[in-house]
């Protein structure tokens, strides 16, 4: 059992926005009448409008294996984070380690969601008792963009845009910090398309970058402008490195600028390294 008071804080924090206390509930149809194909939309708006004046709301049973939630492998109904523990207890890795050897900067991480591995971030700072570094929060809050081929060839066909469920907006995300107690002026949101946003966000250096765009512009775009601000022995951390795309984003940013640190391991898709 933990005795430090920040893991005894930390720790139940991270399952709880994994959602990993509880059991993972059914998930109301009508969640599923702006999403998928459109067979699927129309039965289940039908199948609501026919149980709702009987007060029944009907529900899709999910079950993930216990594994694969912890692994951060589903989309989860209700968790605040879809990254499981292992990429979780990273990040815990990352910004302690960051704040105990006084490496300089703030954090970000681009590609929130419903924010969940940004309230960690926010949570470990609290918990630590820092307060003269940030937390940005990069996303459109509106899903991914389309792919552009022609600038992202790898991106071509990528269906990410398409999934209602990734797009969160800001003021649910902003709702999401407040219900942990964590929203203040040390969290700063960046709304947009990070090709946009981040180029000329007010930013200074930067103790720790977490890519979690999935697909190969979004991790580029993130990518060129952010990681010359990371201080040396900063922490580069990519959610997605089992997707082709964002695997493809950072060989190929790697290669270019002639970084060889060692790309260590989190999990089956998680992955970080040092700037040396
Ligand atoms: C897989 S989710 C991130 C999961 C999140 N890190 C967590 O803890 O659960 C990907 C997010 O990236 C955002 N995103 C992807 N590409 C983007 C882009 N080019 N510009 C802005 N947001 C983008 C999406 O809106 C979505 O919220």
């Amino acid at each position: 059992m933990a005795t430090d008071p920040a893991a005894l804080y930390l720790d139940p924090l991270k399952k709880t926005l994994a959602f990993l206390l509880w059991p993972e509930p059914p998930v109301p149809l009508a969640w599923s009448r702006r999403q998928g194909r459109w067979p699927k939309r129309l039965v289940a708006t039908a199948l609501c409008g026919l149980v709702k004046p009987f007060g029944l709301q009907p529900a899709l049973a999910k079950t993930p294996t216990a594994a694969q939630r912890e692994e951060g492998q589903i989309w989860p109904g209700y968790a605040d984070t879809m990254i499981g523990l292992k990429r979780l207890d990273n990040i815990q890795h990352c910004v302690e380690t960051a704040l105990a050897e006084g490496i300089a900067g703030d954090l970000i991480e681009t590609g929130v969601w419903r924010g969940g591995g940004c309230i960690f971030m926010r949570g470990i700072l609290a918990a630590h008792g820092v307060t003269d570094r940030k937390v940005f929060v990069a996303d459109s809050f509106a899903g991914l963009p389309p792919p552009d081929p022609r600038r992202y060839p790898a991106d071509a066909g990528d269906q990410h845009h398409c999934h209602d469920i990734l797009a969160v907006s800001r003021e649910q995300v902003a709702t999401n910090f407040a219900k942990y107690g964590l929203l203040d002026d040390q969290v700063v949101f960046l709304a947009g398309w990070f090709k946009d946003t981040l180029p000329r966000a007010p930013l200074g250096q930067l103790a720790v970058l977490r890519l979690d765009g999935d697909m190969y512009g979004s991790t580029l775009d993130a990518l060129v402008p952010l990681y010359p601000r990371l201080s040396q022995g900063g922490f580069c951390i990519v959610d997605d490195y089992a997707l082709p795309g964002c695997r493809q984003a950072v060989d190929d940013y790697r290669a270019e600028h002639g970084i060889t640190a060692a790309l260590h391991e989190v999990d089956w898709t998680g992955r970080y390294w040092r700037k040396p």
